[in-house]
This record gives C-alpha cells, structure tokens and sequence, in this order.
C-alpha cells in the first residue's frame, strides 16, 4: 500500500517530490561515503526514481536503517546498480587505445623482456562488463606475438605471461563480464572495434523472436589472461601492487575532488615504479599532480613521482 506513495520511476525521473530532500540528501551522503560516488541535487529524480523501487515502509525509518547498515544493507548493491553508469564498449577512445598499442605498449614489453620478467600485469580499474579488459589482454597479446619474431626475443617472449585484473564495484557487471558474451547488435560492444579485434573472437550466429544476431566470445587464451573480481576504488589500498599498466577511465568523473585524491592515492600504490596510468578522456583530472604527465601525439599519460 505505502507503495503507491512513491513515484513510479519514469515519475520520480522529473520529480523527486514524494521523497523529502532530507531523506534523498541523507542516502546520497551514504552512497557517497561507501562508493565515492557524488549524487549532485539535479540528480535527485534519479535517486527518487531507484529508493521507489527498493523502500517499503517508512521512508523516515528505512534511511535509518540505511545509515546504520550502510553496505550490509540489503538494498545497498541494488541501489548502487542503478545509480551506476555501466557504458562501456571495445576499444573505446580509438585514439587513445592506438597511442597505447603502437607506442606505450612496444616500449613497454621490450623493457620487460630484456629483464627476463616473467609476468606483464595490466589493470582494468572499472572495467564494467569487461570490454576494457579484454581489449587490453588482445592488444597486450599481439604486441607481444609480433615481438616474439624479433630474434632478441624469441625465448623471453615465451616466458611473458600477460595477466589482466579487472575489477568493479558493482558484482552484476562483473557476472557478465566474465561470462564473456557479447552481443554484434546496434550501439553495442562492437561499435567502431577495429578489424583486427574480431580475430580474438568466436562468433555464432543467433536468433531470437525472428531477429538474428551474432553472439561474440573472446578466444580461451583470452579469456584465461583476465580475471575479475569486486574491489571499490575508494579502498585506501589496491588490489595488488606492481601494475606495469593501470587503465582508470570514465569513472573519475562521478567523483568529488576529495574521493577522487584519494583514489590517485591508492592508484599510486598499485602502480609499478615504472609503470603507466591511463585516465578517460572525459574524467575529471584534478590532482593528478600527484604523477608525471607525459604528453605525446596529443595523447596524456602518468608515471609516478617516486
Ligand atoms: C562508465 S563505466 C566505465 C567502464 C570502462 N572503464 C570504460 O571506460 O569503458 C564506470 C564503471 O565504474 C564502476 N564504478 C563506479 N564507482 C566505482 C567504485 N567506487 N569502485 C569501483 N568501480 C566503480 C561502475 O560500476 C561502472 O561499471
């Protein structure tokens, strides 16, 4: 019954009204404490629109409940899925991504393999559904086929073994992500993917209620090369340190300046001594001071200080 209260969500989309600014203001500061994403007031319909779906009952006593639960709320992973923005597809920003192929990455790998390293590790910082980590496993994997022909290289090539953490806060994108089917269709995963991508993949063809489509999977040695698991970037320690590559795109964004400090801070723990830090093209790069910008071909990448 309370439910009808509350708006539907194309409603609440326009207007948060049934919810008092006070009730939206106290769950925003919770989600932004636990995820460090800033829910700004012109975001409250939004908000609106996902409490209608989740509370029932007092709204009064359920952000009570909230605030004192905070992620062990049982609502908690739902809410934060829909206040999530999961967008990603294969080789988003092309630019960028050439820059890294033709030029970070060739460099890269050489250094590595004339110490003999044995592993060369690559982060995907919010990797949503997973298109961001298998794009860097291919173009990793290629680059290091192509200087395995070099006779300097021949042994230690075979030795590299390329490794992909990818993470995410939210465990629904990182199902899918590792289940690692992707769909050919319209503005999907495939929009604008270079041809030479399509070869890490197996494709079958598909239909559905009279539409066909193709189903593409990365190859198994793709697919074994990542591995996903959860990990909250406003932790105050990475998931594992000694990175040679960190790719932390279109998240940013979403944050404050005090939370996304704190994430370079974390960034710069992870990160290899001589390893490189990728941000989006559209995030929000204040403090990034804390590294070096290298700017090159009109692209910008970071090395740590110290
Ligand atoms: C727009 S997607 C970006 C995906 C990919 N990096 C790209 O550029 O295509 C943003 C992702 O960040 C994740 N995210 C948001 N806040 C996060 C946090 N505090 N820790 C980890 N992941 C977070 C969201 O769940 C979402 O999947």
């Amino acid at each position: 019954m309370t439910r009808a209260l509350y708006p539907s969500s194309q409603g609440a989309a326009l207007s948060a009204e049934p919810y008092r600014i006070d009730i939206l203001s106290r769950v925003a500061a919770v989600v932004e404490r636990t995820t460090g994403i800033f829910i700004a007031d012109r975001s409250y319909g939004k908000l609106g629109a996902a409490l209608s779906k989740i509370v029932t009952g007092s709204p009064q006593q359920w952000v009570l409940e909230y605030e004192q639960q905070t992620e062990r709320h049982p609502a908690h992973a739902s809410l934060i899925e829909q206040l999530t923005v999961h967008e990603t597809y294969f080789y988003r920003d092309e630019r960028q991504l050439e820059f890294f192929r033709t030029k970070l990455l060739p460099d890269l790998l050489r250094k590595k393999l004339t110490e003999g390293a044995s592993t060369f590790r690559l982060w995907s910082a919010a990797c949503s559904t997973g298109e961001e980590a298998y794009t860097l496993a291919i173009i990793a994997s290629e680059a290091l086929t192509q200087l395995s022909r070099e006779p300097a290289f021949i042994m230690s090539a075979a030795r590299l073994k390329i490794e992909v953490l990818a993470t995410d806060l939210s465990r629904a994108v990182l199902a899918k992500a590792q289940e690692g089917v992707y769909r050919s269709e319209g503005m999907g995963s495939f929009r604008g993917v270079p041809k030479f991508l399509l070869d890490y993949f197996s494709i079958t063809a598909r239909s559905q209620n009279g539409r066909s489509f193709e189903e593409l999977t990365p190859l198994a040695a793709i697919k074994r090369m990542v591995s996903f698991r959860q990990f909250n970037l406003t932790s105050p320690m990475p998931p594992q340190r000694g990175f040679d590559v960190v790719f932390c795109r279109n998240v940013l964004i979403y944050m404050q300046d005090d939370v996304r400090l704190r994430v370079f801070q974390m960034l710069e723990r992870a990160l290899d001594a001589d390893g490189y830090l990728l941000f989006g093209p559209t995030d929000s790069l204040k403090g990034a001071e804390l590294f070096h910008l290298h700017q090159n071909d009109g692209q910008s990448y970071y090395t740590r200080k110290a």
